[in-house]
């Protein structure tokens, strides 16, 4: 079924009423080749749970969503296994299967919004782990030639927030499904931030299971992050910038108490980018239906009666003040439409 002239208000954690000339669901490819048949000429936008977008404006084409379901085990040993999921399946409930079945590694990954397809697109990443690590390949449909590819991990070009899906191949693949390869031997992240603090607070003793540090990193973001089902938000607005080493030092002198973290590209540093916004005083500042989150700065929110444009220029000037005042330059996280 093709609605027309379909709100989007329940397809994006804002919450934003905008609407797109048409929209529609897939649970296949067989569905999807056929409405990318139907309408050849359309824009298109590919949806999951929408956690990801900002809407600025109404869509003057086709949306469709991602509601391609299912896990299927390729193959397994007593050491790991290997699973083919559908793209359409909801990210946090995934994660919960894997738990229960001890399919280790994405346990610090709790508690992210959307679905299983989309992980790939940004390379999901929380608490000391990166979804890349467990990923053997990505199924999707090749938008031009209507073709399925496996594209292997070594392919994905993945790296923080970033992929090949969102760069080379923007707006080209449609994910239909993720292969995905876990140890049943855990190997716990416990080093990032308050993993360890917060374990000892809910007192729960070593030797630690998989199953306590999801319960641990649901907690956590429980406390920082605005639940999207009370305040429209699409958790960090920003990437956390990679700064050039030098200007790092500089900044470092100036600024003592900076917090910083090694970057996987040479001769850069990373800066989390909510010190900086909150350095500069936005944090917690509310203007008229939007603002910043006033637990994490990373976060603007919707207090519901925002719209996309206002939460734009509000992130444009927050960009202009940490390029003014430490000479950084903030990229957006967020899909902006
Ligand atoms: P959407 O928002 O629907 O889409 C995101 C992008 O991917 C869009 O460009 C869309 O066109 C494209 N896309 C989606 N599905 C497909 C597909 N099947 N094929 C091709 N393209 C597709 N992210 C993190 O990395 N770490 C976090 O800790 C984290 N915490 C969050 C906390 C909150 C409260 C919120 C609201 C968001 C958070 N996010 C986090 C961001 C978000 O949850 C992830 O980016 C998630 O993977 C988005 O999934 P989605 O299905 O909602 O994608
Ligand atoms: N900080 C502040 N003020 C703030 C927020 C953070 O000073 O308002 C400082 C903290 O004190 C800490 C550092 O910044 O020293 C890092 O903070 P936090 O651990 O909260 O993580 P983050 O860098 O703000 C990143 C991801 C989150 C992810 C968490 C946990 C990005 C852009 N964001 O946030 O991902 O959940 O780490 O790993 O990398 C998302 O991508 O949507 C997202 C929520």
């Amino acid at each position: 079924m093709v609605y027309k002239n379909y709100s989007l208000k329940n397809y994006n954690t804002f919450g934003f009423d905008v609407k797109t000339n048409y929209f529609a669901t897939f649970e296949n490819k067989n569905e999807l080749i056929t409405l990318l048949n139907d309408f050849e000429n359309q824009p298109l936008l590919i949806l999951g749970g929408g956690s990801n977008i900002l809407f600025t404006k109404d869509f003057e084409g086709l949306v469709l969503q991602n509601n391609v379901k299912g896990f299927q085990i390729i193959e397994q040993s007593e050491e790991y296994a290997k699973i083919k999921v559908g793209a359409g399946e909801n990210w946090h409930t995934f994660v919960l299967h894997c738990i229960e079945n001890n399919w280790c590694g994405i346990e610090n990954l709790s508690l992210i919004p959307g679905t299983v397809g989309a992980a790939p697109i940004q390379n999901i990443g929380a608490y000391g782990v990166e979804i890349k690590d467990f990923i053997e390949s990505v199924i999707a449909l090749d938008i031009e030639s209507k073709e399925i590819h496996q594209i292997d991990v070594l392919d994905c070009e993945f790296g923080y927030r970033d992929s090949l899906f969102k760069n080379k191949k923007k707006g080209k693949y449609i994910i239909i499904e993720v292969v995905f390869l876990f140890s049943k031997i855990p190997n716990l992240k416990l080093e990032y931030g308050d993993i360890q603090n917060t374990l000892k607070n809910m007192k729960i003793e070593a030797p630690y299971t998989i199953k306590n540090i999801s319960d641990t990193v649901c907690y956590i973001r429980q406390t920082k992050l605005p639940n999207p089902n009370e305040i429209g938000n699409a958790g960090s607005f920003f990437k956390n910038p990679e700064i050039d080493i030098n200007l790092f030092k500089k900044l470092k002198e100036e600024y003592p108490e900076m917090p910083f973290y090694a970057s996987t590209l040479p001769n850069k540093i990373k800066i989390p980018a909510g010190w900086l916004i909150e350095k500069t005083g936005w944090k917690g500042k509310k203007y008229e239906n939007v603002g910043v989150h006033e637990k994490q700065a990373l976060v603007l929110v919707n207090y519901g009666k925002g719209n996309g444009q206002e939460i734009l220029n509000l992130s444009k000037q927050i960009q202009n003040t940490i390029k003014e005042i430490f000479g950084i330059d903030l990229d957006t996280e967020v899909n902006i439409i």
